[in-house]
């Protein structure tokens, strides 16, 4: 099947031009302008923008708190028809079981005949044994070119201390495997946790005060650390906190490879959020807590200028009527994360791109381009060029709509950014050259969505140590 996308505003990183793009099956054969070429099908994009499909490199479709599990990859036309045709899953490592082969037996169980977006898989580290440090080095050729580990959450499984992680990313060096973690310091939140609760403070709002920016600041801090001396690169996951951002902005200027992520929320939505009465503020419990109005805009700051790299959903689909009215008596019991994999994108071109904070081009680079390169998927996935994968998002931009719980698709009751304008649409979205999305509506089916094996990234230390000293320091 050949399907020609006519006179759309074609937009990259690094440019935007007027063009048409020629699609063979799953790939994108030419782009250039006044293609004079035939197809079987046509698209006229006149008017409207033509993206590379978003790659959300932060999701949850199997995340399980104190029991709860969230809405699994059944919702994941959400996910497309908002944009984004690439995710990527966190699959906690089972009791006894390797990363790959966990992965693997829930890729049969859970994904491959439901999955409606292409996905890839970050494994978490939960029994750091000997066995699983020698895993790693085995992981590249599996396509699975990432691990994390949580250093929070105190007494949950997916729990590591210092020890595994440090082991984690001298292994990971080793393999080319990109370590990522999330940074709050585990001790002090459960103390915290326990002092708000002994004094009867047992609402959603103290979800915040119990962690406060400084377990985050002091967690990433030692995770930059532990990086250094293992002499690995080392990605920190949803950055919410000023100070987090600088600390990671100010060991990148001296020649560490760190790289930071932040996510929609932290740039939308405020601390105040969680004082919602009637248990509304449990929908925004999320870790790390969202934080101030001075960190949001610290936060659009450091996305424009490149000092962190991507902007992820970390969607969670949690019920509030079920799942997170566990919490009720006590925050601690909320299941912790949010639905979002729908509104990233209309989210960061309404309130980036324009409000003037980020470039349409930095918005691609931010949503699609440079998690796909982060990922080890830039060779077919976060860009729109000749040989990618023909994953295409048109949107239209004459169109306004309120974003909703009631039109949202993620299938909980529930959306962080109720009431929220949304200007633009995602029109239309081809997944590897089909039509999974039409007029706004989502037309695919269960199982359209594949495995993409990812390379090593190479996030070779020298290599990358050399590069940064290379270039002039921001300050
Ligand atoms: O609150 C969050 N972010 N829940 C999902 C798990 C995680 O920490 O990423
Ligand atoms: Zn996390
Ligand atoms: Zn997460």
């Amino acid at each position: 099947m050949s399907l020609l996308i006519k006179g759309g505003t074609i937009v990259t990183a690094v440019d935007e031009f007027v063009g048409d793009i020629l699609v063979e099956g799953e790939k994108i054969v030419a782009i250039g302008q006044n293609l004079n070429l035939s197809a079987e099908k046509v698209i006229d994009a006149a008017g409207k923008y033509v993206l590379p499909g978003g790659v959300d490199q932060h999701v949850h479709y199997s995340f399980d708190f104190k029991g709860q599990r969230v809405r699994g990859f059944e919702t994941s036309n959400a996910a497309i028809v908002g944009g984004t045709t690439t995710v990527i899953e966190f699959v906690n490592q089972e009791h006894g079981k390797g990363i790959a082969e966990t992965i693997f037996e829930y890729d049969k169980k859970e994904v491959a005949d439901v999955a409606m977006v292409d996905y890839a898989y970050h494994g978490v580290v939960c029994e750091p044994s000997d066995e699983l440090f020698k895993e790693i080095a085995d992981l590249p050729g599996k396509g699975l070119p990432t691990i994390k580990l949580f250093m929070a959450y105190k007494g949950q499984p997916y729990h590591s201390d210092d020890e595994a992680l440090f082991k984690a990313l001298k292994a990971a060096k080793e393999a080319g495997v990109t370590v990522m973690v999330h940074a709050e310091n585990a001790d002090v939140i459960d103390i915290l946790q326990k002092e708000c609760l002994a004094k009867g403070l047992t609402g959603p709002y103290y979800h915040a005060e119990s962690r406060p920016p400084l377990v985050e600041i002091e967690a990433t801090q030692r995770a930059i650390h532990l990086a250094q001396m293992a002499e690995a690169p080392i990605y920190i996951v949803h950055v919410t906190a000023k100070e987090v951002m600088e600390t990671i902005r100010n060991a990148s200027n001296n020649g560490t490879p760190v790289y930071g992520e932040t996510c929609t929320h932290y740039l939308m939505l405020d601390k105040e959020d969680l004082a919602k009465p009637n248990f509304e503020g449990a929908k925004y419990v999320c870790s790390p807590a969202l934080r101030t109005e001075k960190d949001r805009k610290a936060l659009w700051e450091a996305v424009n200028q490149g000092w962190l790299n991507s902007v992820s959903s970390d969607h969670c689909g949690f019920n509030w009527q079920d799942q997170k009215h566990m919490g009720v008596n006590d925050f601690t019991n909320i299941p912790n994360g949010s639905p979002g994999v729908e509104n990233r994108l209309g989210i960061l071109w309404t309130y980036g791109v324009n409000k003037g904070r980020i470039s349409r081009q930095r918005f691609v680079d931010l949503y699609a381009t440079t998690p796909a390169k982060i990922n080890g998927l830039s060779h077919r996935k976060g860009h729109i060029g000749v040989g990618y994968d023909a994953d295409i998002v048109i949107y239209d931009p004459n169109h306004k709509s309120i974003i909703s719980a009631e039109t949202s698709l993620h299938g909980v009751d529930f959306n962080i950014y109720e009431g929220f304008e949304q200007e633009g649409k995602v029109d239309k979205v081809l997944l590897r050259g089909k039509l999974m999305v039409d007029d706004g509506l989502f037309i695919g089916e269960k199982g359209d969505g594949q495995f993409v094996p990812g390379t090593a990234y190479g996030l070779c230390y020298e290599s990358l140590k050399k590069e940064k000293q290379a270039q002039p320091v921001n300050v």
